[in-house]
């Protein structure tokens, strides 16, 4: 299977984006190929801790796996947003393709030093896992906002720090922070996106994003978009009215089929808008 890091040289140089989805469940990590597998691209299946723990890293583990198997296409599981150097080895220990090891919010110095750490280690275990440091300050989570999220000007990446923390650790993906905002913010968020060009970028907190302001980030160099609460939004809503539909339903997996289904299309449009369509 051909290299992630290839795969986001790729997608910088001609200008389309990787798509990072997050899964708590089988069904989710399923629609995400499923979505994958007809657009005809690579895909990277994201567990945060909290989803990892849910699902167990072992078993995200094993359903790549079979995932690879039935859908024969590139999939990529990431430990998203691992926020200690002991979370990362853990996935790294359970077989996970990629880590984004997030010590954003420890002094320079220390972020540097974690990431490190994680690069060494998984540089012994396994040659080709992909590694992504984060920094800059990312708010919000994958919710929708109650309220607004005021970003401050020194929450932005600065980007001579980040050119310095890319040569200190060799890391394979930058997480930014451009004013973007975990979760569906109630502002319609502006991303400025004027940062180093010597790593693959990567935007977060891809929900809620105008498509326009989607395009241009991946025109500025961006190549992996994470996206989360727009496809849990898909998910739950449809699944309330099913339920709500079908109160004498007791079989989950009945239940949960079009909310799977509703979650797939939310995929199949934001690849789309990636310009991912036939980058297998
Ligand atoms: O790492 C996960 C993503 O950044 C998800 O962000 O919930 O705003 O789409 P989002
Ligand atoms: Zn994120």
């Amino acid at each position: 299977m051909i290299a992630l890091k290839e795969i986001l040289l790729q997608a910088t140089r001609e200008h389309w984006s990787t798509g990072h989805f997050n899964a708590s469940e089988s069904d989710h990590m399923r629609a995400i190929c499923e979505a994958a597998k007809e657009v005809g691209t690579i895909v990277i299946i994201g567990t945060s801790e909290g989803e990892a723990k849910h699902l167990g890293y072992d078993i995200a583990v094993s359903i790549r796996d079979g995932l690879r198997k039935e859908f024969q296409i590139p999939i990529f599981l990431n430990a998203d947003h691992h926020k200690s150097v002991e979370a990362a080895k853990a996935a790294i220990d359970a077989g996970y393709d990629s880590i984004h090891i997030d010590l954003s919010a420890l002094p320079f110095e220390e972020n540097v030093a974690g990431v490190n750490e994680v690069i060494e280690y998984a540089r012994r275990k396994e040659s080709g896992i992909s590694v992504e440091g984060e920094l800059g300050y990312l708010r919000g989570d994958s919710k929708i906002q109650k309220e607004k999220i005021a970003i401050k000007p020194e929450d932005y990446t600065d980007s001579d720090k980040a050119a310095e923390f890319v040569k200190l650790t060799g890391v394979d993906r930058l997480a930014i922070a451009v004013g973007n905002i975990h979760g569906i913010s109630l502002d319609e968020p502006v991303l400025d996106i004027a940062r180093p060009k010597d790593v693959a970028l990567v935007l977060h907190a891809g929900s809620g994003i105008p498509d326009e302001q989607i395009k241009a980030a991946i025109e500025a160099g961006i190549a992996n978009i994470h996206i989360n609460t727009d496809i849990r939004v898909a998910f739950v809503s449809e699944l309330r009215k099913t339920i709500g539909e079908h109160l004498d339903e007791v079989a989950m997996y009945k239940l949960d089929a079009s909310a799977t289904k509703a979650m797939k299309e939310v995929i199949i449009g934001k690849l789309k808008l990636f310009g991912a369509s036939n980058k297998v």
